[in-house]
């Protein structure tokens, strides 16, 4: 077990993305274990996940705490106290903040619905429909300290079709993502990351 990185998982709702995780590692595909998922929603399904796969969670309320900080400094070492190595943002609806990225720098990575830097922010597939583009995809990033600009780490291009809604494109986008996230943990795991300025790059 001494040589599996700690992943600590965040989630806020369904978790499809936690899923296909899980399943990367039952086949041994991804030499992790998720040592704890921590969720700010009680009703997000991907805490049934966690619990189907006896995997410790924990449940954050915003409104259980004073302020921000004290979320924050929380959340901090709830993923401390589990040795949590690397932080997977996994559909977390929650800007993080300045203490978070100094406590796990160049350790958060989160996943977006979208080929960045375009449609940064909530609604990624929406914005592609609408803007009327012809192709969108997901991207796999490290996070910094502004909305989905962190160093990018890989990114999958799928079509739009003419036909296309949100939700059709949203799923298209996400049969890719459950792909590109494990990936991008797998190249973390076996120290193939290499984070120079804006630019990541792939050793070996
Ligand atoms: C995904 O589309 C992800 O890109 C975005 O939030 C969604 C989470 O989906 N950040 P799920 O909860 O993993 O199913």
């Amino acid at each position: 077990m001494a040589d599996l990185l700690k992943l600590g998982v965040l989630i806020s709702g369904n978790g499809s993305n936690l899923q296909s995780i899980i399943d990367n590692i039952e086949k041994g595909s991804l030499k992790a274990v998720i040592k704890i998922v921590i969720s700010n929603n009680p009703d997000a399904y991907g805490i049934t996940r966690a619990k189907k796969h006896d995997i410790p969670f924990a449940v954050l309320k915003s409104s259980d705490f004073k302020n921000k900080e004290d979320f924050d400094a929380k959340l901090i070492k709830i993923l401390k106290d589990y040795g949590v190595e690397l932080v997977i943002l996994a559909g977390f609806m929650r800007i993080i903040a300045p203490t978070f990225l100094k406590a796990f720098s160049g350790k958060i990575m989160n996943i977006h619905p979208a080929l960045l830097p375009s449609f940064p922010g909530l609604h990624g597939q929406r914005q592609a429909v609408e803007y009327g583009v012809k192709f969108s995809g997901c991207t796999v990033h490290f996070v910094d300290e502004g909305v989905d600009t962190g160093p990018i780490i890989i990114q999958r291009v799928v079509p739009v079709l003419d036909d296309d809604t949100e939700e059709s494109l949203a799923a298209r986008i996400l049969k890719e993502e459950h792909k590109i996230y494990p990936q991008a943990i797998k190249l973390f795991a076996d120290g193939r990351l290499e984070i120079k300025g804006r630019k990541v790059f792939i050793k070996n």
